[in-house]
């Protein structure tokens, strides 16, 4: 049994990690203001323990900490559009950088020992770099608030873990899709708002051209490669991409969604987004060499999400 701390483990992939570590025994922390995140995603389960706190509030963060001592840390917190970080800076900022180092400077002052402290960062980070498919020592090119602080976080998680002793990973997640992910706000992730528009027969507006191509990789794919990276292998200050290492354009992904679901989707045409990223596409090969066996395609994948929205 570990004591394991999720932040945003209401969240779309935090809280389906949480499921995975339950299951194993574990005991739970979770920290989540539910501004994306929802209660009922977390289990009512003696060894989930939930804080409906900002990952910002130090005082919370710095007596949690010191308090329980933690064997791994999972910093998933986070604002987690792009487009919304265009619209709020210094907010996202506070929430996506500043408090994650907060949480880094308490265990370093307080020499707490963990296991492992893994932080979730993203392939935004390779903006327009024209490099396909994008490995961990390609040039990176962060064009957005999100991108940057991403970026930065990492870098000091990484660092700051060598300087000071503490095991630290990075991902850099390319576009996780399934169950759980909140289609609540305009900025969502981009399946959870055609599954939405699928199911309530409503317009979905496609961004530019539609012929922007992502790596769309299945929740189970990436809690799997979380798990290895933090307790099932020593490894430590490295980055690491967690995609399917495929790529599709929006417009594929539609007819096969449409293909599954057996509707048409309606759309609207509007502008590309300002800082919107043309292509993505995920190598995967240090994550394979680790023992990372990804098992869904978009297709099982998209199969999958839609069966479980029937539910
Ligand atoms: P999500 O929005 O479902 O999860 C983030 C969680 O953080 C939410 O539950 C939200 O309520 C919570 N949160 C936000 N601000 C907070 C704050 N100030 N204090 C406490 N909790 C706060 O998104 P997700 O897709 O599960 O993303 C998880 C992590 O992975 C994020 O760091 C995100 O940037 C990163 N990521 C996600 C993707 C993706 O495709 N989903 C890709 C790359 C990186
Ligand atoms: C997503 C994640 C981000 C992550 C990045 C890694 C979310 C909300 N964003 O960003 O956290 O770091 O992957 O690759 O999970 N689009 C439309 N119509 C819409 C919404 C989106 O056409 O209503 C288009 C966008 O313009 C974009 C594509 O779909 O071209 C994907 O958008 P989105 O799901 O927001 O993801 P990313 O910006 O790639």
């Amino acid at each position: 049994m570990s004591k394991v701390l999720v932040t945003g483990g209401a969240g779309f992939i935090g809280s389906n990690l949480v499921d995975k570590l339950v299951a194993a025994g574990d005991q739970v922390t979770v920290v989540d203001d539910l501004s994306m995140g929802l209660i009922t995603n977390l289990s009512k389960n003696r060894q989930v323990s939930f804080y409906q706190k900002s990952i910002t509030n130090h005082d919370f963060m710095k007596k949690l900490l010191l308090q329980e001592n933690f064997d791994y840390i999972y910093l998933l917190a986070a604002v987690a559009s792009v487009a919304d970080s265009i619209a709020r800076p210094y907010e996202t900022h506070q929430i996506n950088q500043e408090a994650n180092i907060y949480i880094l400077e308490v265990i370093r002052k307080y020499h707490l020992r963990i296991k492992k402290l893994l932080f979730s960062s993203s392939a935004a980070i390779y903006g327009s770099n024209p490099e396909l498919p994008k490995n961990e020592n390609s040039t990176v090119d962060p064009l957005t608030p999100y991108a940057i602080d991403k970026f930065s976080t990492e870098r000091f998680v990484i660092d700051f873990g060598k300087l000071y002793g503490i095991p630290t990973v990075a991902v850099r997640f390319f576009n996780v899709y399934g169950p759980r992910q909140n289609p609540k706000s305009p900025y969502s992730g981009v399946l959870s708002l055609i599954s939405q528009a699928i199911l309530h027969h409503s317009a979905f507006t496609l961004f530019g051209s539609g012929e922007q191509t992502r790596d769309f990789v299945f929740i189970e794919d990436v809690v799997q490669a979380l798990l290895l990276l933090t307790k099932k292998s020593d490894l430590k200050y490295e980055v690491f991409n967690v995609g399917s290492g495929k790529h599709v354009s929006l417009l594929q992904v539609i007819k096969v969604y449409e293909k599954i679901s057996g509707f048409k989707l309606k759309t609207n045409i509007r502008d590309e987004r300002q800082g919107d990223i043309k292509h993505s596409y995920a190598d995967i090969t240090k994550l394979l060499a680790v023992g990372y066996k990804p098992k869904y395609s978009i297709s099982s994948g998209l199969k999958l999400y839609w069966e479980s929205l029937q539910n």
